[in-house]
């Protein structure tokens, strides 16, 4: 009979018998799978897996500190943080398009990856977060894709490393009951879905410094009050974003003109398709109060009341 605690001693059989004394570099992205497989192998093979945590500047606030905190000083787990923000800002520059983004994301990510990679000798295996998900989807990959989907996690092919893909044949819901078993916390193993090009295609149009952090703060409250109301768990997706609208607005007797906000939550099984959640107005209302309040440059926040289709979930 399958079990989680038999399919971990299983999987450490097997990578320990595969990799030998030879050494593991794993993509770490801050989401779970990569997450749980890094656990997972470090518990098989420890000092010989060293994991790359690339840092993009697009991440949420406080999720480089995060991960680092939980994975490199509790689970002791070799990680190179590369601190990529002003790198991936400035290839980001004068680019409004979508889809332009996330092809200059993706490639600058495989670009500071492979030069970390190339820093490290006598690596042989690379490690991969897929899932049983992944490899149907790509086996029976047809008809026209609305946008890209780049997973930054996503690497070149043509690198000289035998892969290793631990939880290949598992479904979410195992990566999950896999992730608790090996102790990672809730809030890596229940964290929601964020996309691998991350905040900059939340910040629509031109991504700029000071456009990220409007955004990240408008984030952080909402996710805040989100988890006070108890609601993370309800809610599969629920993000700030940032449109390219700015607003006459009113404060201390003034005329202001800044920043409109808009925030996003669905419910949604697989995110193929996608409700707008109907939280309570009064939640929505204090969220609404902190940002104005809290994030300078913002003078109004909307709600998104469209489903998918026709809308998508991010705005880009
Ligand atoms: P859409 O916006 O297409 O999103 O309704 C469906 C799900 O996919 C996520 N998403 C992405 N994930 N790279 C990713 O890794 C991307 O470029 C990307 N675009 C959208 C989105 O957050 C939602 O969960």
């Amino acid at each position: 009979e399958w079990s989680i605690e038999r399919f971990i001693d299983t999987e450490i059989a097997n990578i320990k018998a595969e990799v030998g004394d030879k050494k593991v570099l794993c993509a770490l992205s801050g989401g779970v799978d990569s997450s749980v497989v890094a656990a997972l192998i470090h518990k098989a093979i420890g000092d010989q897996l060293t994991c790359i945590f690339v840092d993009h500047g697009l991440l949420r606030k406080n999720e480089a500190n995060e991960v680092m905190e939980l994975l490199a000083d509790d689970f002791h787990m070799n990680i190179i943080q590369v601190d990529a923000a002003d790198r991936f800002l400035s290839k980001l520059t004068g680019v409004d398009d979508p889809e332009e983004k996330r092809k200059i994301i993706g490639n600058e990510f495989i670009a500071v990856f492979d030069e970390e990679a190339a820093k490290l000798t006598d690596v042989d295996y690379l490690a991969q977060g897929t899932l049983y998900s992944d490899v149907i989807e790509s086996g029976t990959e047809t008809g026209q894709k609305v946008k890209s989907h780049h997973n930054v996690g996503g690497l070149p092919e043509d690198m000289e490393f035998k892969l290793i893909e631990p939880i290949r044949s598992l479904f979410k819901d195992e990566v999950r009951k896999l992730g608790t078993a090996l102790g990672l916390p809730d809030h890596i193993v229940w964290r929601q879905p964020f996309p691998g090009p991350g905040l900059g295609i939340r910040v629509l149009g031109e991504v700029t410094r000071e456009k990220l952090t409007i955004v990240r703060e408008a984030d952080a409250i909402l996710r805040e009050e989100i988890a006070l109301a108890g609601l993370d768990r309800d809610i599969w997706q629920y993000f700030a974003i940032l449109p390219n609208i700015r607003s006459v607005g009113v404060r201390d007797d003034a005329r202001s003109y800044d920043y409109t906000v808009g925030l996003r939550a669905v419910h949604s099984v697989d995110g193929m398709t996608s409700d707008w959640a109907r939280i309570d107005w009064e939640i929505l209302d204090k969220i609404s109060h902190r940002i104005v309040a809290e994030v300078d440059h913002v003078n109004r926040v909307v709600y998104d009341i469209t489903s998918k289709p026709p809308a998508t979930i991010e705005w880009e």
